[in-house]
């Protein structure tokens, strides 16, 4: 095991992330006497896993994402004898690992947590910064807590079998990061080495995993709860990407959304002065670069449906939706964007 970082946090709490191999990671659940292992059915299929006393498979699905599951993994704990000090191991995606957090902080008012992503997706984002939770009242995220895991162990054997789709998806989030760093490198490393991260050379994808994440720390460490204005950057191209994904009923995996969305920020910010005409058209290069239909357009008759969506987005305060937009490289800014601004840029021109 390589330790990549020790992320300080919430009240003190440090997340140690470490890169091991599949064989570390069951080691590590054994070293503890109490733990609790939870997957979703088809991670634990790729973990050749079964239910024992210590795990708990849970249906895999955002629409599994509810009270009902974190019912089963908190009754799975009392019945195998868990105590505070117990570890709960979320294996699996963002659904799995919000999930099991979200548990083990309710759990006895707060066990311990240690977090295996098996996603790229999960692996640069999921993991960092203790936000835990479930989808309630037909809106995703709207119950949880922060707490972050004390350790994270990123396999990235495992994502090798990640289907395409899964993949790209967390390329998305990657690429994101990108334009969020105040440095150019991991934006160089994805410029360099576009055919080693597309066939997931194991030594390129650990890399550019570690790019990634300093990346979300910077902003992370910063504003832990997402009370300055600093975290929410993150959702760079959220806002405009959900809806998409809404629109389009999930058939647009979160990354694609997201990495549509960043590029429809960009194009924004330059019709408002704010982002400069050389990094939207930067940026919409590497997106293309990376096999993202970053120019794609809705249909005019479906924007009444999507504007309708954006208004649904949690960054709304005050009555007003702020997107997150990039002053440069690295200098995101959030500001409301008028209705007929974003239909100009969301839809396809006649
Ligand atoms: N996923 C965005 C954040 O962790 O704040």
């Amino acid at each position: 095991m390589e330790k990549l970082f020790s992320v300080p946090l919430k009240g003190g709490t440090i997340t140690d992330v470490y890169t091991c191999s599949p064989d570390d990671v069951e080691r590590t659940i054994s070293s503890y006497p109490s733990s609790l292992s939870v997957f979703d059915d088809n991670t634990a299929k790729a973990y050749g896993k079964s239910i024992d006393s210590m795990s708990l498979i849970l249906p895999h699905g955002e629409e599994h994402k509810n009270w009902a599951s974190i019912d089963s993994i908190l009754a799975k704990a009392i019945e195998s004898g868990l105590a505070r000090d117990s570890v709960f191991f979320g294996i699996g995606g963002g659904v799995i690992l919000d999930m099991t957090a979200f548990a083990a902080s309710i759990y006895m008012r707060g066990a311990r947590c240690v977090l295996v992503p098996t996603t790229l997706l999960s692996a640069v984002d999921a993991t960092l910064g203790g936000k835990t939770g479930i989808d309630y009242g037909g809106a995703k995220n709207t119950v949880g807590t922060f707490f972050p895991s004390e350790s994270v162990l990123i396999c990235t054997e495992l994502l090798k079998t990640l289907p395409e789709s899964e993949y790209r998806s967390g390329l998305g989030e990657v690429l994101k990061h990108a334009l969020l760093s105040e440095n150019a490198e991991l934006w160089n490393f994805l410029l360099d080495n576009k055919d080693k991260v597309l066939s997931r050379d194991g030594n390129t994808v650990s890399e550019m995993i570690r790019l990634s994440l300093e990346v979300k720390i910077s902003y992370i460490t910063r504003d832990p709860e997402e009370k300055k204005g600093i975290r929410s950057a993150l959702n760079l191209g959220h806002t405009f990407g959900h809806a998409l994904e809404s629109l389009y009923d999930y058939g647009i995996s979160h990354g694609e959304g997201v990495a549509w969305g960043v590029v429809r920020a960009l194009e924004a910010g330059e019709a408002m002065g704010i982002t400069s005409h050389s990094l939207s058209s930067s940026a919409s290069e590497l997106f293309r670069l990376y096999g993202f239909d970053e120019g794609f357009r809705i249909p005019e008759d479906l924007f009444g449906r999507y504007f309708k969506a954006i208004g649904k987005d949690k960054k709304k305060k005050s009555g007003e939706v702020r997107f997150v937009l990039l002053e440069g490289q690295g200098r995101p800014v959030l500001k409301p964007i008028d209705e007929d601004l974003v239909r100009r840029i969301v839809t396809k021109r006649a």
